[in-house]
């Protein structure tokens, strides 16, 4: 950077007279090649070099393009040149691990001048998305190799004990099966899968509807085993003769004699990719599989399972995520049942069904037109719910479901459709909640999405929670839930034992009859963007985030947590990303007592000295200043053109450096996203002006 501005301060005026003149000088067209030209299997990498790129600028970009007759503007994503470190000589390399979306690959370079910067097309992040008048260079098509076998396996617990379901993609609608046995050698037992697909027709909306949005989403295949040995480690494979056979994999099959219950859950992880795209996606996605599959890899042939309480891939309406989710959670998807809860990323639309006035404004467009569709098709969940779309879409599944794993009764529900009594829903969960027969489990644990609880400042929800307080906690108090999970606010939040914001229960020595629920927020796994805590009511600007009595536990730190439950006890444990370790745990007894009602240390004083909410709001009052600065320095060096030129080509980073702050999502405008807004608008602004004012072209290095 600052060498840039040495180099180019003295050069304003050449600069200006280099605005005239062409932007490709050189006869000499750039090369672009790949090595290699056909990859095995999702996530091998391919090296892409490209050579003679002349007077090589900082918006120099490739494209990434699948199919490879896409149009310039409809990228998967792109890189910026100058991620290389030789991009300044006009040649270098970027290697990409690369999903496969079933077509080939295609790679483009483009150069893209400021002039063209287009402050109405911007990503998620407000980076403009770069233009493509100028393609320098494509490469030959890339493909993967034929016969390797269906990707993105992911099993499910169907309604029968003795069943597991496997799912997973194909190109083509032929049979496909699953293979299996106990030894590994010997898989000689076959299941047909069924088949399904959807159309980009049964988007509901934009972007899944467009071609931006929509890619090809493959064959979603559905096969179940039956008549497993309980607790007995299974082999299998997904494929057919004629395709070929995919990985094997392996799993315990679940026991429902088993006196101990293990389960890692979480809510809002989605999935990284290698390159920038339309949308922010979730790095720290990588380091949630991470861990998990280790905890999983030291069970042995314990059986456990994965639940992901709503909000799964953040694809929303770019269907190409959805592979590269269902890929990154294979490595656990593979091992143990995943299963999910809707989200309002999943499904929020328009036109959705079910959508009262008071909801009007919490239900909006977070599921980029799909409607659910992706959601319902390649997930299978028990039981039957469904509710329909109202336009000639599959209707909705995977809504509400529930059951026994060893000693804990799992109950799924959706916040994003008809909760209200009268609704099948309802009337599921009063049923459901009332026939647990808590001598075989014990515990029971419901799971949603959208919080009945949490002390973050986020009003947009305000509606919701009370309506879910009115309709829904009084079932969950006369039930007795030993503990409400729910996602949606990006940090962990652990309540005393509550009903109707009274702390209760049967008091740390057990000394009260009833035992309320505990609510945990655990919306941790890998999206960002959060509100702020709640700040105190009469001082709503100062950076003070009191913590209510009946929270005992907030972190900030990305994770998920592990339930490991006994007959007698049921032990919830956070674990961060950081460093694999449990930073907050909670105790509780088949009676429904809590014994370490307290903080990770196990003691109750945590309450006050808990893991700190005014850092949350020290960040976001940090996150403000760096962007005034930020505003300030760009003006001070506006005769700089290369300072705006790094910025914009380097605002993926900046952004990703946003990713340790802790900051507003959209769709709970607050205080936070108020000063994130700000700070943008400022930027945005100053850029929009200095470009419409300056219009010159990079000096050649
Ligand atoms: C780069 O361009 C020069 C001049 O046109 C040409 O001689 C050379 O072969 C090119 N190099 C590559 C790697 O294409
Ligand atoms: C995909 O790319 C491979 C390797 O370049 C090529 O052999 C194959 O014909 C391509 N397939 C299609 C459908 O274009
Ligand atoms: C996408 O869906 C919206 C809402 O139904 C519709 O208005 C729009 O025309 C559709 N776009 C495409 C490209 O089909
Ligand atoms: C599925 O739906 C039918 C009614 O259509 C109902 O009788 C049955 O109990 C449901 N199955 C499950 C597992 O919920
Ligand atoms: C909840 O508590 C509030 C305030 O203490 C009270 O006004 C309200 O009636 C209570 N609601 C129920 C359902 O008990
Ligand atoms: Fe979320």
């Amino acid at each position: 950077m600052n060498q840039q501005i040495t180099r180019m301060s003295p050069s304003v005026f050449v600069l200006i007279l280099l605005c005239l003149m062409p932007i490709q000088s050189s006869s000499s067209s750039p090369t672009l090649t790949i090595t290699p030209r056909i990859l095995k299997k999702s996530g091998d990498t391919v090296l892409i070099e490209w050579s003679n790129v002349s007077s090589p600028s900082n918006l120099d970009w490739l494209g990434i393009y699948s199919p490879p007759d896409s149009s310039h503007d409809c990228f998967i994503g792109y890189k910026f040149l100058n991620t290389s470190p030789s991009w300044a000589s006009g040649s270098g390399s970027i290697s990409l691990p690369l999903t496969n979306h079933r077509s080939n690959y295609s790679f483009r370079i483009f150069r893209w001048t400021l002039s063209e910067v287009d402050l109405t097309r911007l990503d998620e992040d407000h980076n403009p998305l770069p233009g493509t008048a100028h393609l320098l260079s494509q490469s030959e098509p890339l493909g993967f190799a034929a016969g390797r076998g269906p990707e993105q396996v992911h099993l499910a617990f169907t309604d029968v004990e003795s069943e597991m379901r496997v799912m997973f993609v194909a190109e083509d609608a032929e049979e496909r099966y699953v293979r299996y046995g106990e030894e590994e050698e010997k898989m000689d037992e076959v299941a047909l899968a069924r088949v399904e697909r959807y159309e980009r027709d049964d988007m509901c909306d934009a972007p899944a509807n467009t071609s931006v949005g929509w890619r090809d989403p493959g064959w979603v295949f559905d096969g179940v085993i039956k008549c497993l040995k309980k607790g007995v480690r299974y082999y299998y494979q997904v494929g057919s003769d004629s395709k070929g056979w995919g990985t094997t994999h392996s799993f315990v099959s679940r026991n429902e004699d088993s006196d101990e219950t293990i389960a890692f859950l979480f809510g809002d992880m989605g999935t990284a990719t290698p390159y920038s795209t339309f949308l922010r996606t979730q790095d720290e996605s990588i380091s949630t599989v991470k861990w998990i599959l280790r905890d999983i890899e030291a069970l042995g042939d314990k059986p456990a399972f994965i639940s992901h309480v709503g909000d799964t891939s953040y694809a929303r309406g770019y269907e190409w995520l959805w592979d590269q989710f269902f890929v990154q959670i294979e490595p656990v998807a593979s091992k143990v049942a995943y299963h999910v809860c809707i989200g309002n990323h999943e499904y929020n639309w328009p036109l959705q069904p079910w959508r009262p006035d008071w909801a009007k404004t919490i239900y909006g467009t977070d599921g980029g037109g799909e409607c659910g569709v992706p959601y319902s098709l390649k997930f299978h969940m028990p039981g039957n719910s469904s509710e329909p779309t109202r336009t000639h879409a599959p209707a909705t599944r995977n809504l509400y479901y529930s059951f026994n794993n060893g000693v804990v009764h799992f109950v799924y529900i959706s916040t994003e459709t008809s909760f209200f009594p009268g609704s099948s829903q309802y009337n599921f969960i009063k049923n459901d909640l009332e026939s647990v027969d808590r001598n075989k489990t014990p515990f029971v644990v419901v799971q949603g999405h959208r919080p009945m609880y949490t002390t973050s400042n986020d009003k947009k929800n305000a509606r919701m929670r009370e309506k879910m307080l009115e309709h829904l906690e009084p079932l969950f108090v006369k039930n007795q839930v030993t503990l409400a999970l729910w996602g949606h606010v990006h940090r962990y939040e652990r309540f005393c034992p509550l009903n109707n914001f009274t702390c209760g229960s049967m008091g740390f020595n057990g000394e009260k009859s009833e035992a309320f629920p505990i609510h945990v927020v655990i919306g941790m796994a890998g999206e960002d963007w959060q509100p702020i805590w709640a700040p105190r009511a009469n001082h709503p600007n100062v950076p003070r985030f009191p913590q209510p009595q009946r929270s005992m536990y907030r972190g900030g730190e990305f994770g998920y947590t592990r339930l490991v439950a006994t007959k007698e006890k049921l032990i919830l444990s956070y674990v961060g990303n950081h460093d694999g370790e449990v930073h907050d745990r909670v105790e509780i007894l088949a009676s429904g007592q809590v014994l370490n009602n307290g903080g990770a240390g196990g003691s109750i004083c945590s309450v006050t000295a808990g893991s700190g909410p005014s850092g949350a709001g020290f960040e976001v009052a940090d996150s403000k200043f760096s962007w005034y600065v930020k505003g300030a320095s760009l003006l001070i060096l506006s005769a700089v053109m290369g300072y705006v030129l790094g910025y914009i080509s380097r605002s993926r980073k900046v952004n990703s450096l946003r990713k340790t702050w802790t900051l507003a999502n959209t769709e709970a405008v607050d205080t936070a996203c108020g000063v994130l807004g700000l700070g943008d608008s400022v930027l945005l602004q100053f850029l929009h002006s200095f470009v419409l004012k300056c219009i010159r072209i990079p000096l050649p290095p």
